[in-house]
């Protein structure tokens, strides 16, 4: 049968450590695990089985194995420590007889994002980022439609636009909406990407180093490699859609109890074809996964067996194949998920009212009037 294996890690310390240890999990502080995530050795996690593909009915088995860092540790140490751990990782899962590996969260940011790693092992390696900027944008498009907000007539922004996810999300968000804000820290590299969109796109582009600009957005896209939330609730306007594809999130959690004429989702959540059973836990409902484990997955059913996304320069063209690929063999976007629960029907349409008595306020207020 064939096999892949999928990278993950601890993001939220505490939280993820007590997944798989769950006394460790509760004794040691985020500092002590930080610490201490130096020294452990590779982990493994579970095997994963279940999956099947819906047009070929081929099924294939895999393998979480998981890196010790955390984001805060893989930014502190040096590269090469990192990328030696990552290999390590990608060791236990060729000894467990994956025939591709998907690198998870960090592991896929860090460095060159998997060139290295990739030639260290002896299979091949993907980040899975393709799939995740055909989720992303996927996941904004539907959201507009059920916030009616037209897009062709919408404000949109990316935050963290310069990036490897970032950069293809704005290139084609670009050929949807009438004005794209791309939000980054540098800002010679925004203006090289504005330049580099150029004339023909559909969207007038503004570049800018300020998180303010997004209360300008009815659509945000925000996947910064950031170790800390970096969007708070004041900076939002109502109605406006927050999808958070970076892990660690970009979104405060204090926007969704702060903002509740915001519709904040989780970018990024894929229906996996087949009885799935991932024997682990690592905060998803059943039967749903990243979009890079399922890239991952997918390139397993279709028997790709090459290094697919690796590097920073992610294409439109794999963007586009591995999105016909997944389609085929029954990846779909799953419904949305804001800060690890399901949106329904009924929250869509009441933060689309209070949106709209927030609106009303803001107006009367800005006409002068009180509001009584
Ligand atoms: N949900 C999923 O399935 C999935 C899959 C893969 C990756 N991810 C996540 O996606 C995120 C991005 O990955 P990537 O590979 O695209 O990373 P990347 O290539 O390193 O890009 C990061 C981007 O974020 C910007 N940035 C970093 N810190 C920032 C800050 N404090 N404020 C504003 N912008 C900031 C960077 O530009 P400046 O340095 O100029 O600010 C850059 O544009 C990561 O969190 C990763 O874990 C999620």
């Amino acid at each position: 049968m064939d096999s892949f294996a999928f990278i993950i890690h601890p993001i939220d310390p505490k939280r993820d450590v007590s997944r798989k240890y769950p006394l460790l999990g509760k004794v040691l502080t985020e500092n002590q695990i930080n610490f201490f995530s130096t020294f452990f050795p590779p982990v493994y996690l579970s095997e994963i089985d279940g999956i099947t593909s819906a047009a070929t009915g081929k099924q294939i088995k895999g393998w979480f194995v998981a890196c010790p860092y955390t984001p805060k540790r893989m930014l502190e140490l040096p590269e090469r420590t990192v990328y030696r751990k990552i290999i390590q990782t990608g060791r236990m899962a060729e000894k467990l007889g994956a025939q591709i590996l998907g690198l998870g969260a960090f592991t896929s940011v860090v460095g060159d994002a998997g060139v290295t790693i990739a030639e260290g092992l002896a299979i091949p390696v993907t980040t899975g980022d393709s799939y995740t900027v055909s989720l992303a944008v996927q996941a904004i498009r539907e959201a507009a439609k059920r916030m009616d907000i037209r897009l062709d007539q919408a404000t949109a922004a990316v935050v963290g636009a310069t990036g490897a996810i970032g950069r293809v999300c704005a290139e084609l968000l670009a050929g949807d909406v009438e004005r794209l804000i791309l939000i980054a820290r540098d800002r010679d590299r925004l203006e090289a990407l504005r330049g580099r969109l150029g004339g023909g796109v559909r969207a007038e582009l503004i570049v800018s180093t300020d998180l303010e600009q997004l209360a300008r957005a009815q659509l945000i896209l925000t996947v910064t490699s950031a170790v800390h939330d970096i969007i708070r609730p004041e900076y939002l306007q109502p109605g406006s859609i927050v999808c958070d594809v970076a892990r660690p999130r970009d979104v405060s959690a204090m926007v969704a109890a702060a903002r509740d004429d915001i519709l904040v989702i989780d970018g990024g959540m894929v229906n996996v074809p087949g009885p799935v059973d991932f024997h682990f836990d690592f905060g998803f409902p059943e039967g749903k996964a990243y979009a890079c484990m399922a890239e991952t997955m997918a390139l397993a059913l279709e028997g790709r067996f090459e290094d697919y996304t690796i590097g920073k320069d992610i294409t439109l063209e794999r963007v586009n194949a591995i999105t016909t690929i997944a389609q085929k063999h029954g990846f779909r976007l799953s419904g949305f998920r804001s800060f690890e629960r399901e949106v329904t029907e009924a929250q869509i349409e009441s933060v689309r009212r209070n949106a709209h008595r927030a609106g009303s306020a803001r107006w009367l207020h800005s006409a002068g009037m009180r509001c009584v």
